[in-house]
Formats: structure tokens, C-alpha cells, sequence
């Protein structure tokens, strides 16, 4: 059971109360649109407000906690955001991976709290630029993958991000062959552990997704969308990507 494609923009640490217009003009163009998921990941600050103003677009957060509750400063459960209004978090993020130290033990641990609130999870994996060029990036992302899902895992909440470090924020994406080739080997993986439900996850692109290279990118066998920074910052190069999927 393939699912339509869902494009979702991860506005990391940027967004103010203003910008709630921006979300409006999405959902005002892409809201209603029921060939394709939509989603946007605001900072946790705007959830609320953004989960109010959404129309037909999905919120979600950019990381949760583990743990239901407890001595963790800073820190919000999966529960806080849905209650704020997220329907699903973006979890194990390169730059929290690599910022905030996060393992694959972490995300694993993170995506089975939002499991177990009842929301969704984009967990992200990929390749640094050495690992790329060591030429063993497939076996490292696959393996970062088999060791971020949780144990006990179905296929439906749950969608898979391949985003190389090195095409995110550069401007730089790998050829539609090295794509596939990946998003094939995450497939793979996903069978192997979750069987038939495997099938059905739907396996993101992201990494400098742009009005302009969308329609390639979003074409290629098995690239169930995009996960989308920079362009999802403005409505203009947003909703482009949306239309752009198949
Ligand atoms: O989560 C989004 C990615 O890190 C991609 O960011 O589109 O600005 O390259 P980017």
C-alpha cells in the first residue's frame, strides 16, 4: 500500500508569530489539495498557533523527548507537542545528530515515544560527505536505519527521511541514480524488519529540495517525497515542490 506523496518543510530555528501568514498562504494554495500529504515542522514556540491556522496541512515538531515526563530542562514529550497541536515529529535530524550528540539508540528511543502517543514520526538518516566518499554509504545509511526504528514497530505512522549531510543547505544533490539506489536499500531494510507494513512507509528525499529540481527529484522510483528546509521558508518556493509531486 503505497501511500500519495507528502511533502513536509522542516523550518528548523527560524519563524516568528508573523510568519504565521506564510503558513496561511500554503494552506490557502496547497491546503485542500488531496493528491498530496503536506506538512510543516515550525519551532516548537509556534506549534500551537500554526496547529490553530493549518487548514489541510499537517504540524509537526523537530525533535521530542524519550521519556513521558520528568527532570529533563528543555526538553518537551511527545505528549507536550501533541498537545500543543503536532500530529507528528521530525526525529534524529543530522544536526541534532551531530549538534545535540543524539545515537542511533536515541532516535530509536524517540520515535517509539511518539509511536506510543499515538503520532507520527519522519525519522532521518544519511551520509555524511567521508562516508560518501569512502564509497560505503549505502551500508552505513541502511545500517543507521535498522538501528534507529524501535522494536516494536507497524509500518503506518511512521516515514523514513535519506537526507546526506552534504546535500543539506549546499545547494548539492546526489545524481537520481545514488538516490534510488539508496531509497531501494532503505526499502529493503524496511521490509526485512517490519515485512509487509514495509512496503507501505513512505521513504523522503531531502537535501536541498528547490522549485527547481523537485520534479526530477520526486520522480525517481521509490521517493515517496521530500523533506524540505531552505524552500519551505516562503510560499513562493514551497508550494512549487508541492505541485511537483507525482
Ligand atoms: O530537514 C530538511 C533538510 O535538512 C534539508 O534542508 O532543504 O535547506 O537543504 P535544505
Amino acid at each position: 500500500t503505497q501511500h500519495k506523496s507528502y511533502i513536509v518543510g522542516n523550518w528548523k530555528m527560524n519563524g516568528t508569530q508573523a510568519d504565521i501568514a506564510i503558513l496561511k498562504a500554503i494552506a490557502d494554495a496547497a491546503g485542500s489539495d488531496s493528491a498530496v500529504d503536506v506538512g510543516i515542522c515550525p519551532p516548537s514556540t509556534l506549534i500551537a498557533a500554526f496547529a490553530q491556522a493549518a487548514g489541510g496541512i499537517g504540524i509537526g515538531a523537530q525533535d521530542c523527548h524519550a521519556k513521558a515526563s520528568g527532570a529533563h530542562t528543555g526538553c518537551l514529550s511527545a505528549t507536550m507537542i501533541k498537545e500543543a497541536g503536532a500530529s507528528f515529529s521530525i526525529v534524529g535530524h543530522s544536526e541534532r545528530r551531530a549538534d545535540q550528540g543524539e545515537s542511533d539508540a536515541d532516535v530509536a528511543a524517540k520515535a517509539g515515544a511518539l509511536h506510543e502517543a499515538g503520532m507520527g514520526a519522519i525519522l532521518c538518516v544519511g551520509e555524511t560527505l567521508e562516508e560518501r566518499d569512502s564509497g560505503n554509504a549505502i551500508a552505513i545509511v541502511t545500517g543507521q536505519l535498522a538501528a534507529s526504528l524501535p522494536a516494536s514497530t507497524s509500518g503506518d505512522w511512521l516515514s523514513v527521511a535519506y537526507e546526506p549531510v552534504w546535500a543539506i543547505g549546499t545547494g548539492r544533490v546526489p545524481v537520481a541514480d545514488d538516490i534510488a539506489a539508496m531509497h531501494a536499500a532503505l526499502r529493503a531494510t524496511l521490509t526485512d524488519r517490519l515485512g509487509a507494513a514495509g512496503a507501505g512507509v513512505r521513504i523522503l528525499y531531502g537535501g536541498s529540495v528547490n522549485p527547481g529540481n523537485a520534479v526530477e527529484i520526486l520522480a525517481i522510483p521509490d521517493v515517496g517525497g521530500a523533506l524540505v528546509g531552505g524552500a519551505s521558508l516562503k510560499a513562493e518556493t514551497f508550494l512549487p515542490i508541492i505541485q511537483a509531486a507525482p
